[in-house]
């Protein structure tokens, strides 16, 4: 299979699992992310990250236009409330979560759970070995949910998010 047929592959599976499974409010609408929603992401980002580690306008552009990554988006009227941001890699068969987040006003709701589902689904159906991410130790919140869903620490990322500010390496490892 080539690298377009598998994104568009992908593409046709995260879709499918949007239809099969609805986010915890009807008033929410999930889709995939394109270079439009680049200005959204960027507000978004701004209040969730620190602004080393956000990805920035040319990277999301890369991530959404260029890149294997499947971005997808979750919106409530006009206004971004989370995205999920997945990179598979084949050679490892891993999936990795690159980035979460949900917006502050709707935190709490279900929907960083969901889009967790999404990905433990697809990386399932995509036959990977591991769904990864890193997390800051200090983040507590997102600690909690991955080791809620699973997750375990595979390895801790010394200094990772700047000076004295560890990262932990969290993975859900599934069977063949
Ligand atoms: C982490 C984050 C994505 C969670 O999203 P969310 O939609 O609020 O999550 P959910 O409502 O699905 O809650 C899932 C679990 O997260 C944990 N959690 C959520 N908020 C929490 C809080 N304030 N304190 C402790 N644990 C919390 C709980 O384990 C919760 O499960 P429970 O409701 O059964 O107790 C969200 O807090 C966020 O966007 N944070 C800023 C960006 C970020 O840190 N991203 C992760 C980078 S690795």
């Amino acid at each position: 299979m080539n690298t377009s047929h598998d994104k568009r592959q992908r593409i046709q599976d995260a879709l499918a699992y949007f239809f099969s499974h609805p986010l915890p409010e009807s008033e929410f609408r999930c889709q995939l992310a394109s270079v439009a929603d680049v200005p959204a992401l960027l507000h978004l980002e701004r209040y969730c990250f620190n602004p080393y580690l956000a990805f920035g306008r040319r990277r999301w552009r890369y991530l959404i236009a260029k890149s294997s990554c499947i971005t997808v988006v979750i919106y409530h009227q006009q206004t971004l409330v989370a995205y999920l941001c997945l990179l598979p890699h084949r050679g490892w068969k891993g999936l990795e979560i690159r980035a979460v987040a949900v917006h502050w006003l709707h935190r709490n709701k279900g929907i960083g759970s969901w889009l967790l589902a999404l990905a433990i689904s697809l990386a399932r159906q995509w036959h990977m070995k591991h769904l990864y991410l890193s997390v800051d130790c200090e983040n507590e919140q997102a600690r909690n949910m991955y080791k809620q869903l699973g997750f375990c620490v595979s390895a801790l990322l010394a200094d990772y998010y700047g000076l004295d500010r560890h990262g932990h390496r969290m993975r859900l490892s599934f069977r063949e």
